[in-house]
C-alpha cells in the first residue's frame, strides 16, 4: 500500500467500507473481494480493505478487541509490543515523574498508544512514510499525541534536558528491502545492525536524563551499559524482549526479568540470585522436585534465585533447571515430581517405559542434541499410559529423569 492509498482507506468512503467488513475469513476473502467491486468499490480500496482486515484478526492476540479500531503493516504488527507488555512500560515512565516521551522510531504505535493512554504526552516519529501515516491513525484518540514522519537522529529533543522528558527507542531489527526465505524483510539478532543505530541509542542515554530502550531478548549480558537495568520479559512463556531503562527508570540497576502471565507479572532481580550456592546436582539426590525456571528468568541470568527460593541444587549451569526435597509454590516456574532419574541408556529407558506400560511420551529436552522423534521410535512404545520424561546433563553426564507435573 502506498501512502495516497492510506489516504483514500482512512477516509469516509474507505474507513467505512473496512468497518462493515465482517470477521476476515480467508476462503471466503475472494468471492467477498468480487463482490465488493461488482458494487463498484475501487479494486485497489477492496484489496487494501481486505488486506487490513486480516491483519487486524492476526491483531487481536496482541491488541484484543483494540485492534478492530487500528491499522497494521504486516511487519508494523510483527515488531509491535504487544499491549499487555507496552503498558508497563508506559507505566514506569509515569511512575518516574515523566510527563513528555519522544518515541523514536515508532511502528505503527503500540508502545506510542500505551503511553498516551498512561496520560504521558508523546512525540512519535518514523522514518518510514506510510508507518508513520499509520501510527498516526492508531494515536487520533489522544490529543496529547503526535506522530511526524522523521528520522530518529533528526529529531530535535528539547535542549536543556528537562527531568519530566523520556525518550522510547525500539529499534528495528529487520534489515528493509532484505527479505528471509519466506518472503519477510529479513530478522536481524545484532546490535550493530539495529536501526536507529545502537550508537545512537547510547548517545540519547548519555544526554537525556530517563530513557528506555527495546532490544532482542537475545541481548548479551556483556553489552549491558553500567548503570543501566537491563530487563528481559517473558509473556505467556516466551521472551519476547530486554528492555534496557538508564537513568531515571533504572530502578534497580543490574540485570531483571519480568514474567508476565495472564493478569500478574512477576520480577525476579540480580539480588534476589546473590549467593545462590554452586554445588552441583548428583544423580543420586535427584528426589523430589524438578523446577524450571521461566524463560526469562533463564535469559537474564537468574537461575540462581530459584535456586535460593527452592533450597535447591541447579541441574547443570545455564539449563534453568533446579532440583529439591522442597515443595515450594514459584509462580515463574513450573514444578515436576521427579519419578525416577538414570543415565541416559537407550536399553534402560525402553525397559523402564515398557516396565510402567507408556505409550505416549512427551520428550523434553535441554542441554542434549539428542532427535527426539528418533529416540521415540526407538523406545517401540506399545502402552496405554502417558509419561513426561526430560533429557538433560548432570555433572556432565547425559540423564533422563521421569516427571509427573505437580501443582
Ligand atoms: C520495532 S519497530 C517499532 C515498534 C513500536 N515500538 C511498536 O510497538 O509498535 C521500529 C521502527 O523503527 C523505524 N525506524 C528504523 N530506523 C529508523 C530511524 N533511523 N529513525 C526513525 N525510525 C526508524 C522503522 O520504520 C520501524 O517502524
Amino acid at each position: 500500500m502506498d501512502p495516497a492509498l492510506l489516504a483514500r482507506l482512512t477516509s469516509g468512503e474507505g474507513w467505512g467500507l473496512m468497518q462493515s467488513l465482517p470477521t476476515y475469513d480467508e476462503t471466503a476473502a475472494l468471492a467477498l473481494g468480487a463482490r465488493l467491486r461488482d458494487a463498484g468499490f475501487d479494486a485497489d480500496l477492496v484489496a487494501a480493505a481486505l488486506t487490513q482486515s486480516r491483519l487486524r484478526a492476526r491483531a487481536v492476540g496482541k491488541f484484543g478487541e483494540a485492534a478492530a479500531e487500528m491499522l497494521f503493516t504486516a511487519d508494523g504488527l510483527e515488531q509491535a509490543t504487544r499491549s499487555e507488555v507496552a503498558a508497563p512500560h508506559a507505566a514506569r515512565f509515569r511512575d518516574s515523574g515523566i510527563q513528555s516521551v519522544f518515541d523514536l522510531g515508532c511502528g505503527i504505535g503500540s508502545d506510542a498508544r500505551a503511553l498516551a493512554s498512561a496520560g504521558l504526552r508523546v512525540m512519535a516519529a518514523d522514518s518510514d512514510e506510510l508507518t508513520a501515516m499509520i501510527a498516526a491513525v492508531n494515536l487520533k484518540q489522544w490529543e496529547h499525541a503526535r506522530v511526524i514522519h522523521q528520522r530518529a537522529e533528526t529529531v530535535q529533543l528539547p535542549p536543556s534536558q528537562p527531568r519530566d522528558v523520556g525518550v522510547w527507542l525500539d529499534p528495528a531489527r529487520r534489515i528493509p528491502g532484505v527479505a528471509d526465505i519466506t518472503g519477510r524483510t529479513r530478522r536481524t539478532f545484532r546490535l550493530d545492525e539495529l536501526s536507529p543505530s545502537w550508537d545512537f541509542v547510547r548517545s540519547v542515554a548519555e544526554t537525556v536524563p530517563a530513557v528506555g530502550a527495546k532490544l532482542s531478548p537475545s541481548f548479551a549480558h556483556s553489552a549491558v551499559p553500567p548503570g543501566s537495568q537491563a530487563q528481559w520479559t517473558s509473556f505467556g512463556g516466551e521472551v519476547v524482549e530486554c528492555v534496557v531503562w538508564w537513568g531515571e527508570l533504572a530502578w534497580q540497576p543490574g540485570r531483571c526479568a519480568v514474567v508476565v502471565t495472564g493478569r500478574f507479572a512477576y520480577e525476579v532481580h540480580e539480588q534476589d540470585a546473590a549467593g545462590a550456592s554452586t554445588d552441583g546436582a548428583r544423580l543420586d539426590r535427584l528426589h523430589g522436585y524438578l523446577y524450571e525456571a521461566d524463560r526469562a528468568v533463564i535469559r537474564a541470568g537468574l537461575t540462581g534465585a530459584l535456586v535460593r527460593r527452592v533450597d535447591g541444587v541447579e541441574l547443570g549451569a545455564g539449563l534453568g533447571y533446579v532440583t529439591s526435597p522442597r515443595d515450594v509454590l514459584v509462580p515463574w516456574a513450573k514444578k515436576y515430581s521427579v519419578i525416577d532419574a538414570m543415565p541416559l541408556n537407550n536399553k534402560a529407558l525402553r525397559a523402564w517405559l515398557r516396565d510402567h506400560r507408556v505409550g505416549r511420551l512427551t520428550i523434553k529436552k535441554r542441554g542434549v542434541s539428542i532427535d527426539s522423534d528418533q529416540l521415540r521410535r526407538q523406545m517401540r512404545l506399545s502402552g496405554n499410559s502417558e509419561a513426561t520424561i526430560l533429557l538433560t546433563r548432570v555433572g556432565g553426564a547425559q540423564v533422563v529423569l521421569m516427571l509427573s507435573a505437580a501443582l
